[in-house]
């Protein structure tokens, strides 16, 4: 069957039911998920709900993801009382081959980072748009401490970004996001540890350190399976 002239949403959603495919053979009664945030996220949230009894709870990256979970009658669990999680499941602003990601788009890139790095296998799901070949087109997100935010902005200016203050946006933590614009990346995992050293940071939107496992990347010709190249 064809899949062409499919919505972007529709593509969110294929890589959605992928995600489910790809651990319904794990789950057991004691499964914690890890969950991440944002509409591809929502939608595999959604869908999770029909599996609701096939294992224990999960771990949320954000406080909607976890409202979301719990309105599907998904137990919610903090992450110190879990430890680690066999899975991660989020979407992506950006992914490379090397499957490093620009995250925090939602402004949920600190929970999303520490959940990632408490997760055995993390599962990027995103549409086609979000490939590309080299990071940073899409803003780089900073959350960075309310009263550093100018001395981190002036510092993010000499690394070669044109950071703008996220307006009105409080993160989970208190925080606030400056957004990097005009900033390509080359190397995404120096990158990544140089702007988490600038003091006041709490982190970046870089996720090429731990970056994914498996992206399963919604086109028109059907959802691919990618590894890191
Ligand atoms: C949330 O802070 C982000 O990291 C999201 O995971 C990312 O923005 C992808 O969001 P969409 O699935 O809405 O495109």
């Amino acid at each position: 069957m064809t899949q062409a002239g499919l919505s972007q949403d529709q593509l969110k959603d294929a890589v959605a039911a992928a995600a489910i495919d790809e651990i319904t053979p794990w789950l057991s009664r004691s499964t914690v998920l890890g969950i991440g945030t944002g509409s591809t996220a929502n939608l595999f949230i959604d869908r999770l709900a029909a599996l609701r009894d096939d294992f224990k709870g999960a771990v949320a990256s954000s406080e909607a993801s976890a409202e979301r979970l719990r309105g599907h009658g998904i137990e919610v669990f903090e992450l110190n009382s879990v430890g680690t999680v066999p899975f991660y499941i989020d979407g992506a602003d950006e992914v490379n081959a090397h499957l490093h990601m620009i995250k925090g788009g939602g402004a949920a890139l600190t929970r999303e980072k520490i959940v990632a790095a408490c997760a055995e296998k993390f599962i990027c799901i995103a549409d086609a748009s979000k490939k590309v070949e080299r990071l940073g087109e899409f803003p780089l997100p900073v959350e960075v401490i309310p009263m550093a935010r100018s001395y981190v902005a002036r510092e993010l200016v000499k690394l070669g970004a044109d950071p703008v203050y996220r307006e009105g946006v409080v993160t989970d933590n208190g925080n606030q996001i400056i957004d990097c614009f005009e900033f390509m990346i080359d190397d995404p995992v120096a990158m990544e540890a140089r702007i988490n050293a600038i003091v006041g940071v709490v982190t970046n939107g870089l996720f090429a350190a731990r970056g994914a496992d498996v992206l399963l990347l919604g086109a028109e010709s059907g959802v691919e399976r990618l590894t890191p190249a």
